[in-house]
């Protein structure tokens, strides 16, 4: 199954099973806007942004100029057609950069590790961005802190490059690039948790057949004996300006 399918058999769940908590959307969101220094005169291209909820609130927290939800996954895009103070764009990033659409601010959460022949895209971006214009990418490390059974551990490892690698990649471009790491614990019912598992909520479990996330969820059972599950997220901020 490829990234951009599996998401079009999530899409009308996403925002019910990714939800994790107010909280944790606020101490995204906040940092968000910190890191890329958002403000009413920027236009953000929220690249792979799913069903535009975090492009929506953006676009509302920092009175942005404008606010594109760029995604390829058409379901997806169809939720995010759905608000009304963005603009949904059904393109992958490759092609939203030919399109030559004008923008000062790139975020990339959650999608670094689907984008192909990211070298060219740093240097199209770099071209694009007027003089102190910034990207921000949100991933993880490669090994989570997430309650998962161990095979779904491997398969996440197996599809998340090492982080350094796109800050060489960023730097190569002759972006000025800082990392932070921080880091949100959650606690939730298990079964909602398990009921994200089963729902694939990240493209990494689309590869396990029912039979196996079964499995791994008794594996988890296992380990976790209270009825609720304490869920860590380490997660990585990549700013990089154009000087
Ligand atoms: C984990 S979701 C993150 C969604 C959103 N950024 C968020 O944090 O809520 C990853 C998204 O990246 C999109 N995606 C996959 N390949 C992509 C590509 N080549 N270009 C842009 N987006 C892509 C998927 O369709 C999916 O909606």
């Amino acid at each position: 199954m490829d990234n951009t399918n599996h998401f079009d058999s999530i899409a009308d769940v996403f925002n019910r099973i990714w939800y994790f908590s107010d909280d944790y959307k606020d101490f995204v969101i906040k940092h968000i806007i910190g890191d890329m220094s958002l403000s009413h005169n920027d236009i953000l291209a929220d690249i792979g942004g799913g069903t535009g909820t975090f492009t929506s609130r953006l676009m509302n927290e920092a009175n942005l100029r404008k606010a594109y939800c760029i995604e390829p996954s058409s379901a997806m895009c169809d939720e995010a057609s759905k608000l009304e103070n963005i603009t949904a764009l059904c393109s992958d990033a490759h092609t939203f950069l030919t399109s030559k659409t004008p923008f000062t601010k790139m975020l990339l959460k959650e999608v670094i590790h689907h984008i192909p022949e990211r070298e060219s895209f740093w240097q199209k971006a770099y071209a694009m961005l007027p003089n102190g214009g910034k990207l921000l990418i949100i991933t993880r490390p490669q090994h989570i802190a997430f309650p998962f059974f161990a095979a779904a551990k491997e398969a996440f490892v197996r599809n998340q490059p090492p982080h350094e690698l796109f800050e060489n990649q960023l730097k190569a471009c002759g972006f000025e690039v800082i990392t932070t790491q921080r880091s949100h614990t959650f606690t939730l019912p298990k079964e909602s948790w398990y009921e994200m598992l089963r729902h694939r909520f990240m493209s990494d479990l689309g590869v396990f057949s029912d039979q196996e996330i079964e499995e791994g969820i008794k594996e988890i059972e296992q380990i976790y004996t209270e009825d609720t599950i304490d869920i860590i997220d380490n997660l990585i901020f990549i700013t990089a300006q154009r000087r």
